[in-house]
């Protein structure tokens, strides 16, 4: 594996500059494969020796690399050491290359490969509290909540993978105003018997239709805040009937989730933290947080100065909380639930300053656990739409993406498709917008999307499955003969040099959470290949929430 060779000219840098060799690891990278004839495996950047002070940052950089370089001794490992721009260019012995990288697939240990690198020591491992997805109970699951539903499970992929105890949280949006307008609706335009056939659409239908109503009636704006008051006082029939929504809403999510592989471990909603928002109110009350503004709501100064200039509402002038109020509730919950090392929350970028400000007034409340807790937000989608129009549930997409993809692909054995588009359809079809950083926003394509081609989900698809292909006729042969020293003409090198840089796409990805380091990484993984290729490739799609299929 890549820590081998890393560790190994560590080693040596860390006995001629007098320094333990710890220090060096971050500093030697895989050298990125950009020309056919690439020589140099590693590299060693001599700004970030000036920068960590083991080499002096005034001086001539380039004459520092030169010394350093020639006083460093070849080995049988490390045959070439020489110095470049800046840097200083490592090529290792080729058998050892392939004999040490290829290693842990010849013991079976293909899922393993890159996970153990030393890179991932300095990441701290512990419980990882994921939370995305969460849509709102009888609004629409908009192009927002599929994208943080993909971001969110590939965070929590590859955070699982890197060893640490992740939990899955789903934070429905089961609270507020919109449950008195559908309450006072459902009576008026709701179904018992269509709510349990379709509870998503049905839901949805009697929410739409109450508000065009809610415009120009009084009465039932009045109803409403009346069934809300009864929801909020814990009035039996009213809780009853927001219960089965509740209920009816889960199980629908749960299978949905259920056809794109995804699963959380919690279901929790702005609903669970009531009393507790209660509770917070009072805790900002006596740490003398809580202040009246001129309009009679409670709000919490976040300006520096502390004139006012920048406040977070958390109290409404007839006392009732808000989104923000229950966030902080369910944060402080959460930490002592799970006692968390980190949090995580994935929601489009128009959340940002909503985050930033709980994140604030968390740790103003003294919860220093707040500095742990990121959000990790993406830009908007536009024009996601299906054939019957825009997207309003989260099926409506998978299922758009099931049809084209069986249309696309109506030569292939029908077993082998049925399994793919069930399957992969919907990481798939997000597949294209994470080559970048997440924060931009895309414009949706489906031609492009599913194309089998290019830059695309369904290409590592096919790249997987001939791999699989092609694996399984030569298996027999290639164990027994398997003879790493034969892997030295210029492809084969190549991939093994690209291979070289799979932890620290993992690492890059673990440290920013973007998905680009390693969907490009696997993108480039071109092949003509071999076994061990195909394994990285089927671990790094895992990861990405997309599960490898063998045929197609
Ligand atoms: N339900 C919210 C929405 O649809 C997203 C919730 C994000 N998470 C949170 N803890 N506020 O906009």
């Amino acid at each position: 594996m890549a820590c081998f060779f890393r560790r190994r000219i560590a080693a040596k840098l860390g006995k001629t500059l007098r320094h333990s060799e710890e220090v060096f690891i971050p500093a030697v990278t895989a050298v990125p494969v950009m020309k056919k004839q690439q020589t140099a495996d590693f590299k060693l950047s001599i700004s970030t020796l000036r920068v960590n002070g083991i080499l002096p940052s005034s001086g001539d950089i380039q004459l520092q690399t030169e010394n350093l370089a020639c006083t460093l001794k070849q080995d049988s490992v490390v045959e070439e050491i020489s110095a470049g721009r800046g840097v200083i260019n490592f090529k290792v012995n080729r058998k050892f290359l392939a004999q040490k990288l290829l290693e842990p697939f010849g013991k079976g240990e293909d899922d393993k490969f890159g996970l153990n690198s030393e890179l991932f020591l300095s990441l701290k491992r512990g419980t990882t509290l994921v939370e995305y997805s969460s849509p709102n109970i009888a609004k629409k699951f908009h192009a927002g909540h599929l994208r943080s539903t993909v971001i969110g499970n590939f965070i929590a992929n590859l955070k699982q993978s890197l060893g640490n105890n992740v939990i899955r949280m789903n934070y429905l949006g089961d609270w507020g105003m919109q449950f008195g307008l559908l309450g006072a609706g459902f009576g008026q335009f709701g179904c018992l018997e269509k709510l349990k056939q379709n509870p998503l659409q049905h839901l949805f239908e009697v929410y739409v239709q109450v508000n065009k109503e809610a415009e120009h009636s009084e009465d039932i704006k009045q109803a409403a805040r009346e069934f809300f008051r009864q929801l909020e006082q814990h009035e039996s029939q009213a809780v009853s009937l927001w219960k089965q929504f509740r209920e009816i809403t889960v199980r629908e999510y749960q299978r949905v989730y259920q056809r794109l592989g995804i699963h959380f471990d919690v279901y929790s909603g702005e609903s669970f933290h009531q009393d507790q928002a209660q509770e917070v109110l009072q805790q900002l009350q006596s740490r003398g947080l809580l202040k009246t503004s001129e309009k009679g709501t409670g709000v919490v100064d976040l300006s520096l100065d502390g004139d006012m200039s920048n406040v977070c509402t958390v109290l409404r002038s007839d006392g009732t909380t808000l989104y923000i109020t229950r966030d902080i509730a369910a944060a402080i919950n959460r930490k002592e639930m799970y006692n968390f090392d980190e949090m995580i929350y994935v929601t489009d970028k128009s959340q940002e300053n909503h985050f930033s400000q709980l994140f604030q007034i968390l740790l103003s409340m003294g919860h220093s656990w707040a500095q742990r807790c990121r959000h990790v937000s993406f830009g908007l989608v536009q024009g996601m739409k299906t054939r019957t129009g825009e997207v309003v549930f989260l099926e409506d997409v998978l299922d758009e993406a099931r049809a084209r993809m069986l249309h696309n692909m109506s030569q292939s054995s029908s077993k082998a498709r049925c399994a793919l588009v069930k399957l992969t359809a919907l990481p798939m079809t997000l597949f294209q917008d994470f080559r970048g950083p997440l924060q931009s926003d895309y414009k949706f394509d489906w031609d492009q999307m599913l194309q089998a081609q290019g830059d695309t989900g369904v290409f590592l698809q096919y790249t997987h499955a001939r791999l699989c292909r092609s694996v399984s006729r030569n298996e027999g042969v290639e164990a027994a003969t398997f003879d790493p020293s034969l892997l030295h003409e210029q492809t084969s090198v190549s991939i093994l040099q690209h291979l070289l840089r799979y932890d620290e796409v993992l690492y890059q990805s673990a440290q920013d959470l973007q998905p680009k380091h390693l969907i490009n990484f696997l993108l480039k993984l071109w092949l003509r290949l071999f076994s061990g290729a195909r394994s990285v490739l089927a671990n790094g799609m895992r990861i990405l929430g997309i599960a490898p299929v063998a045929k197609m």
